[in-house]
């Protein structure tokens, strides 16, 4: 290992003759589904051949038990991967231009769904099997100057994916071209070795790819801040492993509320020749993880996460910039600051984003190891692969101040056979020797069984997915003295829709497949929020949680397992399309109380239910409320806290045939002594006649702080457009022309309202979009239904309960564009949209 040290010289003469050229996205290509002789459709990547559908029942239409569910009997299962179809085999082409001057050429796939091999010029110069993991591949025996024909198969098997993978090159593809000698791909490692308000260590690791001599290298690394000022630099002679050491005054410490980042700029020179330069992002930021809890930058906190699968919805698995930023600004909105990537590998811009935006991340890996959840799962590679896939999830990732830990699986069923802690403590050692500066968790659902061979007890940071009634014993077991809600909850909901009785249950399902928003529905294995916030704010041991989940997903639609149509999931805290459930309210209340809220459930527009009980629920962060209905006082509710032991003391757990318990409020506890009255004020009683509810809130010193109304909608009149932005920038491109991000998108929430601008609750109305002007373009619809089998790519679909979300896209042209959305009988709305 060669030590550079800090810089004591400067470089004179500069040859930039052969600097690297690298692309970062290969976008156009021509795509064949089935084979390569099939007719080809030209089309940009990242793409997912399966988004624009059509949903079909009988794709992966699967007869089995889940047993993570704690099913026994197999039973058919419909929607479960997403009812799109994204099973099959499909091709990529294109031609590559390699020119003179670059011995040294690679492909980096982030990704590819599934099974990748690739050819160039008919030979195969490489394959892949997960779909998620980001993979390099030395392409220059074969890449001589010249014209190249490229292809990549990928092939998607039924039963392989407990929700909808996509199906394509769904993330970017990387062209790099080099010299002989250069940085390795992801060989360098930057990390903070210490850091305080007033300095810190930034330790370097370099590793070089030379196929020959090194002598006469030199390497140079430079720290830019974010305005380009140099504030540290080491340079030195270069080994094949090099490791240097940069010292920083006064940093500016990272953190999800100041995402500070410098870069690295690292160089290697032979003489007075630049052979490569490498440019990483950095955050200084320290983590460490105790008994005394979680600790960044020596603060305490609790993380606020939440998992989410890697679908953006409508559009699909392709990865979009700008519709994960949107996720993101709305988790933060709510307190959020955290994401565990279920249940997969990251990709990295996702994480360029979570560093810029500041929101940590649990960099997660895989469902299942040897033991196959579904029939052709990840078990089929994880003997052969598993070494490869964690290498390079860490590799790849590690330079990222957002990764705050490695999951190296969820829900593994080994965690309960004596194979478990072997392979959990040979994962995490690989983990180790590639990153010691993160720790390692896993997702556990069997808690009991994790602890009674031994898992739960190798991992540097247990995590319990749900079994709350096991977190005292988790502790017990915990070698470190805490424990992380690697995954929580699992409440289910429909935007928009309540039914009646609101009583706390695992199990109601209905006719027209949808779930409750009263928020009190939870699975058989799971829980409200409310009993989460109850760990979270009173063990000081449980650094966190993760909650299932921030957005709904496509594919697994439970309690619809076995219903058609019913094809992606309730468990967001905001639906499929991006639309806030009243859950989002409830987080909002317990992760950001210093932002005021005030958010009354449900809708009031309830025609037929006259004089019928219809409970009012108000998310808030006052603590205490007054509800009005047409002016008559209900009374008013404060919020009322409670300790552990009299929270246990109001619940009941019921033994489950699969040997775990199931948790139930107990009888006779008294409305007043009810758990959910310490985040939820709740009017049990309200009886709904038309008009208005109005809620009146107080402050702690009992004075009048906020006011909002409810008023029961008339008929759908027009529609109303809200975007989330009216101005976008048009593709970037670099000098050869090839695009380095993903297009820019705006979401624009549609509306059906009465002729006072008040909500249609209910409404389903037809709406048809369109856009004029060239520089913009429709690119897909969302209206957060589970059931709804309409595809997202045509520009026509039905409001669910009077809203939907449309999505545009920027293209090449600047220039102004108006959106139009119209439906029979409504007077209809236009928005303008600018491009630059
Ligand atoms: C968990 C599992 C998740 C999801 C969730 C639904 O057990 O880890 O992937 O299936 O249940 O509640």
């Amino acid at each position: 290992m060669k030590k550079i040290l800090p810089a004591l010289f400067l470089f004179v003469s500069v040859s930039l003759s052969a600097q690297k050229i690298e692309h970062y996205i290969l976008e156009d290509w021509t795509f064949h589904r089935g084979s390569l002789q099939s007719e080809g459709v030209p089309v940009c990547i990242p793409h997912d051949w399966a988004i624009s559908g059509p949903f079909d029942k009988e794709i992966d239409k699967q007869t089995v038990a889940i047993e993570q569910n704690g099913e026994l009997a197999a039973t058919e299962k419909t929607g479960r991967s997403g009812a799109l179809p994204w099973i099959g085999e499909g091709w990529y082409e294109r031609e590559i231009i390699i020119p003179e001057g670059y011995p040294y050429v690679e492909l980096v796939f982030h990704g590819a769904m599934s099974e990748p091999v690739v050819y160039l010029d008919g030979v195969e110069v490489g394959s892949w099997a997960y779909g998620y993991t980001t993979f390099v591949l030395d392409i220059s025996k074969w890449a001589k100057a010249g014209r190249h024909r490229l292809c990549v198969h990928l092939r998607n098997v039924e039963e392989s994916s407990r929700w909808y993978p996509g199906a394509g090159l769904y993330r970017p593809v990387q062209l790099r071209m080099g010299q002989e000698v250069g940085f390795r791909s992801f060989g360098l490692f930057a990390r903070t070795l210490e850091a305080s308000e007033e300095s810190a260590k930034i330790g370097v690791a370099t590793s070089l790819r030379a196929p020959g001599p090194v002598e006469g290298l030199r390497i140079r690394h430079r720290l830019l801040d974010n305005e380009g000022r140099e504030q540290a630099c080491a340079e030195g002679s270069a080994a094949v492993e090099n490791d240097c050491t940069l010292l920083l005054s006064n940093p500016r410490l990272w953190s999800p509320e100041k995402p500070y980042l410098y870069t690295l700029v690292s160089e290697l020179w032979r003489g007075g020749t630049l052979l490569d330069r490498e440019e990483t992002r950095l955050g200084v930021r320290t983590l460490s993880f105790s008994a005394d809890g979680f600790k960044l930058n020596g603060e305490l906190r609790k993380i606020k996460g939440v998992c989410l699968h890697h679908d953006l919805g409508p559009l699909g698995a392709a990865f979009n910039c700008s519709a994960f930023r949107r996720q993101v600004s709305l988790l933060k909105d709510i307190g959020c600051d955290a994401i565990r990537v279920a249940h997969n590998i990251p990709e990295p811009w996702q994480l360029d984003i979570c560093d810029e935006m500041g929101m940590m991340v649990m960099a997660e890996s895989v469902d299942m190891w040897i033991y196959p959840k579904c029939a052709n799962g990840y078990s089929r590679f994880f003997e052969d692969w598993w070494q490869r896939d964690f290498t390079n999830l860490v590799e790849v990732n590690r330079n990222h101040p957002s990764v705050i830990m490695w999951s190296i699986g969820n829900e593994i069923p080994e965690h309960g056979s004596p194979l478990g802690p072997g392979i959990s403590a040979d994962i995490q050692q690989l983990v180790h020797a590639l990153d010691p500066t993160r720790p390692c968790t896993q997702g556990m659902d069997r808690v009991r069984d994790a602890i009674r061979t031994g898992v739960f007890q190798t991992m540097d940071v247990p995590g319990c997915n749900y079994r709350l009634h096991y977190y005292r014993e988790a502790l017990e077991a915990s070698p470190g003295g805490f424990i992380l809600g690697s995954e929580t909850a699992s409440t289910v909901s429909s935007r928009g829709v309540y039914k009646f009785p609101a009583v706390e249950n695992h199990t109601h399902t209905f006719d027209d497949g949808q779930v409750s928003s009263y928020d009190l529905q939870s699975c058989v294995w799971s829980n409200l929020p409310d009993d989460d916030f109850m760990w979270q704010d009173k063990a000081p041991w449980v650094i966190g949680e993760f909650v299932w989940t921030g957005f709904d997903y496509l594919g697994e639609p439970t309690p619809y397992d076995e219903y058609w149509p019913s094809r992606s999931s309730y468990f967001g805290m905001f639906d499929l399309a991006g639309l806030p459930k009243d859950r989002a309210f409830l987080y909002r209340v317990h992760w950001a109380p210093e932002k005021e809220t005030l958010h009354i459930l449900p809708h009031w527009t309830w025609p037929g239910r006259e004089g019928e009980i219809t409970p009012v629920f108000c998310y808030t962060s006052y603590p205490e409320a007054e509800l009005f209905i047409n002016g008559k006082s209900q009374g008013r509710r404060r919020r009322v806290d409670m300790s552990l032991d009299e929270y246990e003391a109001t619940l009941d757990y019921v033994p489950t045939p699969w040997g775990d318990s199931t948790r139930f409020l107990a009888a006779g506890v008294k409305e007043e002594d009810n758990r959910l009255n310490r985040y939820r004020l709740r009017w049990m009683d309200a009886v709904y006649e038309p008009g208005e509810i109005k809620i009146v809130a107080y402050d702690a010193a009992g004075n009048v702080a906020a006011q909002k109304t409810v008023r029961t909608a008339g008929r759908p009149h027009h529609i109303e457009l809200l975007a989330d932005r009216t101005s976008l920038p048009v593709l970037s491109r670099d000098s050869s022309g090839f695009r380095n991000s993903t297009p820019e998108l705006a979401f624009i929430r549609v509306r059906v309202v009465d002729k006072d601008g008040n909500l249609c609750p209910s409404a389903d109305n037809q709406l048809y979009f369109s856009v004029k002007g060239k520089s913009l373009r429709f690119n897909s619809c969302c209206n957060g239904d589970a059931t709804s089998t309409e595809v997202f790519t045509e520009p026509t679909m039905k409001a669910f309960n009077g809203e939907l979300v449309l999505v545009v896209e920027a293209g090449d042209t600047p220039g102004k564009a108006l959106v139009k959305v119209g439906s029979p009988g409504l007077r209809p709305a236009t928005l303008q949209i600018s491009c630059h």
